[in-house]
């Protein structure tokens, strides 16, 4: 069987690090072997390029597209050393955010022309694309006030609202033109929204190892 690459999507506080979790339980118990992978990040120039995006340099910070080819960069950098020699070598990739992040917070959150998203997109990732998506879905003033219960925000946390509730609208379009994409209702106790992760984990196994 080929290994599968899973992302899990949604915004700050809607439960990834909780589902991660969840998934990785549930290919345990398939005896199917995995990694995990977060980004931006995962490899220590991608997480150096995280920390350069989120923190800045002496109060500069990155322009939108600057933004945007840094996160590319980012990610090109993981996939290339990281996940497809994962996969190539029979394991499964758990991926805690991937290019849905991109689209829907650069494309609806900012407001990039989706072009020049597309363009950049096919030109650094071609094809390459997750097998299966669970987009953790969650109105942004519930998953910004689980994220401040855990710490101070940061840089991107501390966005005004509408940004995020533009980042949202985006997901769902992006989830509803999907196939491969399933929304799960975050909004929930997280043993409810973690048994809901489990039965589309399992039901997607169903799919894939058949
Ligand atoms: N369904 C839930 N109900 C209540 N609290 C939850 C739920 N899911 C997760 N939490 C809590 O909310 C906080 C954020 O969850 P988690 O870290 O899994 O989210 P995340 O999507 O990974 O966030 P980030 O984008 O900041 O990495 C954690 O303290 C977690 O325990
Ligand atoms: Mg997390």
């Amino acid at each position: 069987m080929q290994a599968k690459f899973i992302t899990i999507e949604g915004l700050e506080g809607a439960g990834k690090s909780n589902a991660q979790q969840v998934v990785s339980q549930v290919l345990q118990h398939h005896q199917i072997p995995f990694i995990h992978t977060r980004e931006p990040g995962g490899t220590p120039i991608a997480e150096a390029l995280r920390t350069l995006w989120k923190e800045g340099i002496g109060g500069e910070h990155t322009t939108d597209k600057a933004e945007l080819l840094m996160l590319y960069a980012a990610r090109t950098q993981l996939v290339e050393s990281v996940i497809q020699p994962a996969l190539e070598s029979g394991k499964w990739v758990i991926g805690d955010r991937h290019d849905m992040s991109t689209l829907a917070y650069q494309g609806g959150g900012r407001g990039l022309d989706p072009d020049l998203i597309h363009t950049l997109r096919q030109a650094v990732l071609g094809d390459f694309a997750p097998d299966f998506t669970l987009y953790l879905d969650i109105p942004p003033e519930v998953g910004l006030a689980r994220a401040k219960g855990r710490g101070a925000l940061d840089r991107i946390e501390q966005q005004h609202i509408d940004f995020f509730h533009r980042t949202r609208t985006a997901y769902l379009q992006l989830v509803e033109a999907s196939p491969n994409a399933v929304l799960i209702n975050a909004d929930q106790p997280i043993k409810q929204v973690s048994a809901e992760i489990q039965q589309a984990v399992e039901n997607y196994l169903k799919f894939a190892i058949a």
